[in-house]
């Protein structure tokens, strides 16, 4: 069945990788995720967030994830480790309702509250969790951007000086940390960045010395990165090609996120660039032929693209094939 994420987080730690934590939201994605995860024997944490529950009916998607990892079989894959995660769980009600569902790991996401009160819900969860074997993430700092409906216009950098605090006093399993990360597709605004020869924009870099410091003090606790996606400017380019419109989008560089798997961050978050291949490919396909409205004349393609990106970033980024 579904597996939480205390032993995947230990091996990824000691093997100097990450594991890679993809949102779904349709089947078309899971299926790309579950055939990637498979075919590369790669761990795979499958998130779903508040939204994705309101999109498509919490019942249909646990029914899917669990049905994914006899699918994950049936490719071949004799043991898969597959993780069924809440992603930014704002309650303890949301919290409990995933566990008492089959969920194997949730996060709570108290990073927007005052500090005592984040401690006291991880804490509560943590507690109610773990009598079912379920792993908690909890999240210091506040990342710019989106969170889900909490939205913050700056991010605050995780404080080093709090972290042994609370990964004892609410006994998290995970810790996520804001070290200039954001979610979507806008990372950073043309004015936080530089610009190369050519004319593109440069991203700042992480707050590396933020990571270090968070290690530092809780040596071999799995740290998690959010907004991780790097927003593939191949994609970029074809969505706007193909009729789209994002200007100066901007992601992480591929080869932070390569030094940050190398360290105690053992999970990496990707949604947006899965949102990226699947539209560039579904407006190819129906730029190009214009007569085609089966749906599974463009979301196959879509899918197809996804399944692509997702073996990339495991082959290529987090460094997990091979190690499921
Ligand atoms: O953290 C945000 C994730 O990308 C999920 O996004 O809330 O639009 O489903 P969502
Ligand atoms: P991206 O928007 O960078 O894909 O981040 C996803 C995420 O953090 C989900 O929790
Ligand atoms: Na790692
Ligand atoms: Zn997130």
């Amino acid at each position: 069945g579904l597996v939480n994420t205390r032993e995947m987080f230990a091996k990824a730690i000691k093997g100097g990788y990450a594991v890679p934590a993809f949102n779904f939201n349709n089947m078309e994605q899971l299926q790309a995720i579950i055939k990637a995860a498979a075919e590369d024997r790669s761990p795979v944490i499958l998130q779903v967030s508040k939204g994705a529950r309101n999109y498509a009916n919490p019942i249909l998607l646990r029914y899917m994830a669990q049905g994914a990892v006899e699918y994950a079989k049936s490719l071949g894959w004799e043991n898969p480790q597959i993780c069924l995660h809440l992603d930014h769980g704002d309650s303890y009600e949301i919290c409990k309702d995933c566990i008492d569902h089959g969920f194997s790991s949730v996060m709570i996401d108290g990073s927007h509250l005052p500090y005592e009160e984040n401690v006291a819900l991880t804490k509560k969860v943590v507690e109610y969790a773990h009598q079912f074997d379920v792993t908690v993430e909890g999240e210091l700092g506040v990342l710019a951007g989106v969170e889900d409906e909490v939205s913050s216009d700056h991010h605050t950098y995780t404080d080093p000086e709090e972290v042994i605090d609370f990964a004892t006093r609410t006994g998290c399993d995970s810790l996520a940390i804001s070290i200039g990360t954001s979610h979507g597709a806008y990372k950073f605004t043309p004015e936080q960045c530089t610009r190369n020869a050519e004319g593109k924009l440069v991203p700042p870099p992480l707050a590396f010395e933020v990571l270090d410091a968070v290690m530092e003090k809780l040596p071999g606790f799995p740290i998690v990165l959010h907004g991780s996606s790097s927003v593939p400017q191949e994609y970029v380019d074809m969505i706007n090609h193909y009729g789209g419109k994002l200007p100066d989008a901007i992601g992480i560089p591929e080869e932070e996120l390569r030094k940050a798997a190398k360290s105690a961050v053992c999970k990496i978050n990707i949604d947006s660039d899965s949102r990226l291949a699947m539209t560039a490919a579904v407006r190819k396909v129906l730029s190009e032929k214009p007569a085609e409205f089966d749906p599974r004349k463009y979301l196959g393609p879509a899918r197809d693209e996804m399944e692509k990106l997702y073996k990339h970033k495991i082959e290529n980024v987090l460094g997990s094939k091979d190690k499921a």
